[in-house]
């Protein structure tokens, strides 16, 4: 009888604690590790769509081409744009990730700072100010982008399937550049920082390694903006028309 007290008691108290991943997601460094990982996809996916973007200096057809493409990989295994489909659901679980952590570990920083540390604030707030101003732009700036080169709802006169055709007409208006190239530059910021930050929470940081990370994470900045600006830039100049 006794034992079978015990047990139910047992039962209870492991019925209430929380799973493992439940743990993780709970603690600081859960949340930071969210962040880096989904950080890591979303930077992988921009190498490629930047490369990707590319192809549009080797004219119409080839650009075309390979927007195509995208939505035919794995045939006749796949049917038509399931692979693409599939990208789509990972960036969104991303996007989501990224954006719930960051804002949660906002709110924690906020409750945790101790009130009159005016000097500790403004030093240390700098970076995190502009990752979060960053992360906003960028986060606009998606919801934009997929409205005019992909659904094509604020672009006037869009094109399904001639994606060469759309990317031009964009990059013909006035605020069409300003919206990229103001976005392009919040983005090499937050990559900037968000590399290195990433690197630190898995761990891979030390003394030795830092610089070379700081310059990994430079480079990475500096290649994406030029690689995705390359494209307004090149319309802007008609090099691309
Ligand atoms: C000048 C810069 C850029 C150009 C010219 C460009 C071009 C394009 C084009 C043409 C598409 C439609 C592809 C298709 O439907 O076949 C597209 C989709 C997309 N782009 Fe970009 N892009 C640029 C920058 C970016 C940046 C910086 C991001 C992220 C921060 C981004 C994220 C996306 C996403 C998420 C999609 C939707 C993919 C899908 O679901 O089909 N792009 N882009």
């Amino acid at each position: 009888m006794a034992s079978s007290v015990d047990d139910m008691a047992l039962a209870t108290r492991t019925d209430k604690r929380p799973s493992m991943t439940r743990t993780l997601w709970d603690s600081t460094v859960g949340k930071k590790t969210v962040m880096a990982v989904s950080g890591l996809i979303m930077l992988s996916y921009l190498v490629v769509h930047m490369m990707g973007n590319l192809k549009i200096f080797f004219g119409a057809g080839q650009f075309n081409a390979y927007a195509h493409w995208l939505r035919t990989i794995g045939e006749p295994f796949l049917h038509y744009e399931w692979a693409l489909w599939l990208i789509r659901v990972v960036l969104v679980a991303a996007v989501v990730g990224h954006a719930v952590s960051a804002y949660q570990l906002s709110r924690r920083d906020i409750k945790a700072r101790p009130s009159g540390y005016v000097h500790k604030r403004a030093r240390a707030s700098y970076a995190t100010r502009t990752m979060r101003w960053g992360g906003i732009i960028l986060a606009l700036f998606i919801v934009w982008h997929i409205l005019d080169l992909t659904t094509g709802t604020v672009h006037s006169g869009f094109r399904p399937g001639h994606p060469y055709q759309n990317v031009v007409d964009t990059f013909s208006t006035w605020y069409g550049n300003v919206i990229y190239i103001v976005a392009m530059a919040a983005l090499a910021l937050h990559i900037q920082h968000g590399f290195w930050s990433a690197a630190q929470t898995l761990g891979v940081g030390n003394a030795t390694r830092d610089r070379v990370l700081k310059t990994l994470a430079n480079v990475l900045a500096v290649v994406l903006f030029a690689g995705f600006v390359s494209v307004p830039v090149a319309v802007m100049t008609e090099v691309v028309s």
